[in-house]
C-alpha cells in the first residue's frame, strides 16, 4: 500500500502569556492510500489540534511548532498559503462536526459546491449535473429543488449531508471527518457512516476519521491511533486493537463500553478528569488515572514502544497487560493494511 500522508513528530502548541498548552505533542502515524484511519479518545486530548494541523487551519494562539506533515511526500507545514489553498478543499476536505461552522449561511447549496470545481474547465451546465448526482449520492431528496436553498431551510442531518456532498465535489484522495455525526441523532449516525463507507469504496479516498465513539471506530477503521493528553498512547490495527489492547487507558475506553454488538454509546468517562495539557503531570501523564501505576510512572514518560511492527504502545509495564482481552466484540474489520512504525 502507497503511503497517502505520513504525520512526523508533530508538535501544535497554544503559546499564551503565562503559559504554553501543548495540544499535539509529538504526534506520529501514516495513513495509507484507500484506508479509513481513526484517532479516538476522550475530549481535550488533541485530536481536532491534529487534524487542523494537517490543512494549516489552527487558529492562534495556536500554532506547528515542531514535525511534518508529509502529503504525497510535500510537507504541509512549509507549504505557502497559496500552496495549501490549492490542496485544501481539493485534494484533502475536511467534515467538520457541526455543520454551520463551515457552511456558508449566505450562499445557496449550488454556489457552495460549485465553488469545489473552481479548478476545472467544467461547463455551467456539467458543474450543475455533478451537483445534483453528489446532493443524490448523500442522499438528499429533490436535489434539483434543495441545491437552490440556504443551509438554514436544511434540518441538521442534512446539513452534515450537504457538507459531505461540498467535501467529496473535489473527489478528494483524503477526507478528513471530524466527529461527522455526533450532533446527529443515532439513526443518521449510522446513515452518515455507511454513506461514507460507500463513498470511500467508490472514490477509492482515504479517510481519516476523528471521534470519540468507539463503535463508530469498530465499524469504520482499518487502523486506529488512541490519543491522551497530546500524545498517541496506542496504535494499531482496529482488530488487534478491540481483542487484545495494551495500554491501560485503551483497556479502560473498551472495558466502559456495552458488551454487545452494535452498541453505540459516547465513551464513559475513566475515573479521574483529563489532565490540563498546559501543565501535565511528571512522568506518564495517564498514572494518576492508571490501575497499573507504579513509582517509575511518576517519574519517567514512556515512549510509544513497537510490540510488533504492526502494534505500538506507550506504557513501561507492557507485561502486566498481557492479559487485557476486550470484551466489546464488534464487528470489526480483521486485518487492516500493514502499517508501520511511523
Ligand atoms: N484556542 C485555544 N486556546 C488554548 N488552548 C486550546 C485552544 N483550542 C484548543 N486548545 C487546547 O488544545 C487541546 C486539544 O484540543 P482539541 O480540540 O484538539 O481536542 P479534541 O481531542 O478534539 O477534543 P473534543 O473531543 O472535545 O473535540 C485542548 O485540551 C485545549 O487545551
Ligand atoms: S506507564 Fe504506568 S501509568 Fe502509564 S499507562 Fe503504563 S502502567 Fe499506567
Ligand atoms: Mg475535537
Amino acid at each position: 500500500m502507497n503511503k497517502l500522508l505520513e504525520v512526523k513528530d508533530l508538535q501544535t502548541h497554544f503559546i499564551m502569556k503565562n503559559e504554553v498548552v501543548k495540544a499535539v505533542d509529538g504526534v506520529s502515524f501514516t495513513i495509507y492510500e484507500k484506508e479509513t484511519f481513526g484517532l479516538v479518545g476522550e475530549s481535550g486530548s488533541g485530536k481536532s489540534q491534529t487534524c487542523r494541523s494537517i490543512l494549516g487551519l489552527v487558529k492562534k494562539p495556536g500554532k506547528v511548532v515542531g514535525g511534518e506533515i508529509l502529503y504525497k511526500k510535500q510537507d504541509v507545514v512549509k507549504m505557502s498559503k497559496d500552496q495549501l489553498r490549492k490542496i485544501r478543499g481539493h485534494e484533502i476536505s475536511i467534515i467538520f462536526q457541526e455543520p454551520m461552522t463551515s457552511l456558508n449561511p449566505v450562499l445557496k447549496i449550488r454556489k457552495q459546491i460549485f465553488e469545489a470545481f473552481d479548478r476545472t474547465d467544467m461547463t455551467k451546465e456539467e458543474k450543475r449535473k455533478k451537483s445534483i448526482e453528489l446532493l443524490k449520492l448523500v442522499g438528499i431528496p429533490s436535489p434539483e429543488t434543495r441545491m437552490e436553498e440556504y443551509t438554514h431551510q436544511f434540518s441538521g442531518g442534512m446539513r452534515q449531508r450537504a457538507m459531505i456532498a461540498i467535501a467529496l465535489a473535489s473527489e478528494p484522495n483524503l477526507l478528513i471527518a471530524d466527529e461527522p455525526t455526533t450532533a446527529l441523532d443515532v439513526t443518521i449516525q449510522d446513515q452518515i457512516m455507511q454513506l461514507l463507507n460507500q463513498l470511500k469504496e467508490e472514490l477509492g479516498m482515504s479517510i481519516l476519521l476523528i471521534t470519540h465513539d468507539l463503535a463508530v471506530v469498530a465499524q469504520m477503521c482499518d487502523r486506529v491511533a488512541v490519543m491522551y493528553a497530546g500524545m498517541i498512547v496506542e496504535m494499531t490495527d482496529t482488530f488487534t486493537l478491540f481483542s487484545t489492547p495494551r495500554h491501560p487507558y485503551t483497556n479502560a475506553l473498551i472495558q466502559s463500553l456495552p458488551n454487545q454488538k452494535g452498541a453505540n454509546e459516547r465513551l464513559e468517562p475513566i475515573h479521574g478528569a483529563p489532565p490540563n495539557l498546559a501543565d501535565l503531570p511528571m512522568g506518564c501523564p495517564f498514572h494518576p488515572r492508571c490501575n497499573f501505576a507504579e513509582e517509575l510512572c511518576r517519574t519517567s514518560r514512556p515512549e510509544l514502544t513497537d510490540l510488533t511492527p504492526t502494534h505500538q504502545v506507550r506504557c513501561h509495564f507492557l507485561n502486566k497487560t498481557v492479559g487485557f482481552k476486550g470484551t466489546f466484540t464488534p464487528d470489526t474489520k480483521q486485518g487492516g493494511c500493514d502499517g508501520e512504525n511511523s
